[in-house]
């Protein structure tokens, strides 16, 4: 290892994007047999936003990573790595991030696209870090998008509830042992695949077979109680995991940033960790379950909110299809 080799990364810029339009739990009384009572008291959630028609993955991300650049105050030009983690990418081929870069104007980076379902931002951040970590990358900018509103079946109550649009983006440079991110943490079970799926439109049940939007398959499915269980369990595991492995206890946190899927997760989880209410960041109320957005765009809150200071100790834990989870320990 090289003296001047950088041992970590650190956040320097962020930005979101969310849609102009918003989606209520009264609208959505409008389209399923469901009602604001429910989905407030079982999920926290009170609205979600949802693109325009005319608006796809791409015009999210372009917004989120300029606002990004901008707060990191680096031109286009700098940025040498793109992974834009995402279960919704705007079409099969190209990845999305290449459909990005011009329109960034990410004239030198390197693109690629990463599925890890809602943990896709942590998958990505851990990566970013290793190519930053042996000197590969010096300025990596990592998107977490999706537009999930266009995958959901407006016709299944138990899903089309829950999720939401948006991006949420970070650029990360070199940084000193000590500081950004910290100690990161990741694990698959492939064994409940099923629980969150969207089974058709890939080439099981390709999208040019009548049938196979004729059994609904191009749309998000899940086991909600299933994976309720599983997630409180994940999420707890994986985030005293990184904790005991860094020497630090729940208490020595600022902030507790989990992915926001349901509010009964996020206290459960919060609760089996022994923190207050006052650590544990929520905006599930706001923007529903984001999947890859998710962790950015609470962040990016919970910065606007004066939760996340410049110095603070965080942590933040992701659960999602695959199954996927991960989590991030860093000093902001
Ligand atoms: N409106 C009204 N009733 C609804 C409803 C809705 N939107 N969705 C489901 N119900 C009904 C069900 O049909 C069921 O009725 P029944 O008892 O007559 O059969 C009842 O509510 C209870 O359903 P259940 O699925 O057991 O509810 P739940 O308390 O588990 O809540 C979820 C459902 C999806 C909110 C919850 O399971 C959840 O959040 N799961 C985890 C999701 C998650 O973390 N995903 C993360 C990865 S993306």
């Amino acid at each position: 290892m090289h003296d001047d080799m950088p041992r970590t990364a650190r956040i320097t810029g962020m930005g979101g994007a969310l849609p102009e339009r918003v989606l209520t739990n009264e609208d959505l009384e409008r389209i399923v047999d469901t009602s604001d009572e429910w989905i407030a008291t079982r999920t926290g959630i009170r609205q979600r936003h949802m693109v325009a028609d005319d608006e796809a993955l791409s015009d999210l991300v372009v917004r989120a990573g300029a606002a990004a650049l901008e707060d990191a105050g680096l031109e286009p030009g700098e940025i040498d790595l793109f992974i834009l983690a995402t279960a919704t990418p705007e079409q099969p081929i190209p990845a999305t991030s290449a459909i990005v870069q011009p329109r960034l104007g990410l004239v030198n980076a390197a693109c690629f696209d990463l599925s890890a379902a809602c943990s896709g931002f942590v998958y990505a951040v851990n990566v970013a870090r290793q190519f930053i970590t042996t000197g590969e990358a010096r300025r990596v900018l990592v998107v977490g998008a999706e537009c999930l509103t266009r995958y959901v079946d407006w016709t299944d109550r138990t899903t089309c509830v829950l999720f939401g649009d948006g991006a949420g983006a970070i650029v990360l440079e070199p940084a000193e042992p000590g500081d950004g991110i910290l100690r990161t943490a990741w694990r698959t079970d492939g064994r409940y695949a099923d629980l969150i799926q969207m089974p058709g439109g890939g080439c099981r049940f390709p999208p040019n077979r009548p049938e196979t939007l004729e059994a609904r398959l191009p749309f998000i499915k899940m086991r909600g109680n299933e994976t309720f269980k599983v997630a409180v369990r994940a999420l707890t595991e994986i985030s005293l995991g990184v904790l005991t492995e860094a020497g630090i206890e729940p208490g020595d946190l600022d902030l507790f940033i989990p992915h926001q899927a349901n509010i009964r997760i996020i206290q459960a989880v919060g609760n089996r960790l022994g923190l207050p209410a006052e650590k544990v960041y929520i905006n599930v109320d706001r923007v529903g379950n984001t999947s890859a957005a998710s962790i950015p765009l609470a962040m990016i809150d919970a910065v606007r909110d004066g939760r996340l200071k410049r110095g603070d100790l965080a942590l933040a834990t992701a659960f999602g299809g695959g199954l996927t989870w991960a989590s991030m320990l860093f000093r902001f």
